[in-house]
C-alpha cells in the first residue's frame, strides 16, 4: 500500500531522514518508535507530501506521490491523518467535525457552503458508531474530555474513507487507560476497514500490545524492523542511543517534549 524508496529529507544543513525504505502492506498497523528528533514526523510529512523530500520516491495505492495537480490531490483523499492534539474544530458539533472528512470528496460548491448531502450524514454517524460517540454527535466539540476528542479525530479520518491512516502520537496527551481505548479503536477499525495505519508512538508497551509490526527510527535511519518479539533490550538501546553510555534502563515509556508543528510546509 505504502512504498518508500531511498527517501532523504534536509533542512539546510541537517539531515532528517537518511535512506529509508519501508514497505506497508494493505491493512496492516505499523508503528513507528524513536527518540525525538529521529525523523517519525518528517516520514509521515513526506507521505502525503506535507513535505517535500529531498532525495528518493514514495508510492501510495500505486501511485506516485508527487507535487501538485490531481495526483496529488487523488493521493491525498486517500490518506487521512491523526493530529496528536485531535486539531478538531471546537464550536463545531461532533458530527460537523466528522463531516469536514467528507469535504475532499465533495464537489467545490457544496463544500464552499458545507453542504452535505444525506449519504455523507450516515457515512459520518457510521464513523462515530465506531468510536461509539454516536449519541454525542450533536453536541458540541469542545465539551468533549480529550479522550473524546480523539475518537472524533479517528471518525474525521476513517468518513475520508482513506486506504492510509497516518498518526502522529495519537495518544501523546492522554492518560494510559484513555490511551488504550483510543489506540483499540484506531486498532479495529484498521482490521476491519483494511485500512493501514502508520502510527508514530513514544509509549514502547502500547508499540508492543498494538503494533503488527514496528519500525525503529534514530537519526533519520531505520534501525530495527520486526515484530513486536523482536523489541529486546538491545534493540531499545540500538533505537534509543545513548541509553547505554549512562548506564540507564532500556525506556518503557517516552514522553514527548515539544508540540508538534503540523502545519502544511509545501502543498
Ligand atoms: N520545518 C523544519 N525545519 C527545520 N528543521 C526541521 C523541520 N522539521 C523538522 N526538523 C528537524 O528534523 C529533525 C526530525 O524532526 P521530526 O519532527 O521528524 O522528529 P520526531 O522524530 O518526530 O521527533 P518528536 O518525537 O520530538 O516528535 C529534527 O532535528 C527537527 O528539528
Ligand atoms: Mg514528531
Amino acid at each position: 500500500m505504502i512504498k518508500i524508496r531511498g527517501l532523504t529529507k534536509r533542512y539546510g544543513d541537517l539531515e532528517a531522514l537518511r535512506g529509508i525504505d519501508l514497505d506497508v502492506a494493505p491493512g496492516e498497523f505499523l508503528v513507528v518508535l524513536g527518540p525525538s528528533g529521529a525523523g517519525k514526523s518528517t516520514l509521515l510529512r513526506c507521505i502525503n507530501r506535507l513535505c517535500t523530500p529531498t532525495q528518493g520516491e514514495i508510492h501510495v495505492d500505486g501511485e506516485r506521490v508527487e507535487a501538485g495537480g490531481a495526483g496529488l490531490r487523488r493521493v491525498r483523499r486517500k490518506v487521512a491523518m491523526i493530529f496528536q492534539h485531535y486539531n478538531v474544530v471546537p464550536r463545531l458539533s461532533v458530527r460537523k467535525n466528522v463531516l469536514t472528512g467528507r469535504l475532499g470528496t465533495m464537489p467545490a460548491p457544496l463544500s464552499w457552503f458545507q453542504i452535505f448531502p444525506g449519504r455523507d450524514v450516515d457515512i459520518a454517524m457510521e464513523c462515530l458508531r465506531r468510536v461509539e460517540l454516536e449519541g454525542k454527535a450533536e453536541q458540541r466539540t469542545d465539551t468533549l474530555s480529550g479522550g473524546q476528542k480523539q475518537r472524533v479525530g479517528i471518525a474525521r479520518a476513517l468518513a475520508q474513507q482513506p486506504r492510509v491512516i497516518l498518526a502522529d502520537e495519537p495518544v501523546a496527551s492522554l492518560d494510559p487507560k484513555t490511551s488504550r481505548t483510543v489506540l483499540t479503536y484506531l486498532k479495529q477499525a484498521s482490521q476491519e476497514l483494511g485500512i493501514s495505519v502508520v502510527c508514530n508512538l513514544h509509549q514502547i508497551d502500547y508499540a508492543r500490545e498494538f503494533g503488527e509490526r514496528i519500525v525503529g527510527v534514530s537519526g533519520g535511519r531505520i534501525v530495527f524492523e520486526g515484530g513486536p518479539d523482536g523489541l529486546t533490550a538491545d534493540v531499545l538501546r540500538r533505537i534509543y542511543p545513548g541509553l547505554e553510555d549512562r548506564g540507564e534502563p532500556a525506556p518503557r515509556a517516552w514522553q514527548p517534549t515539544r508540540p508538534h508543528n503540523l502545519s502544511v510546509e509545501e502543498a
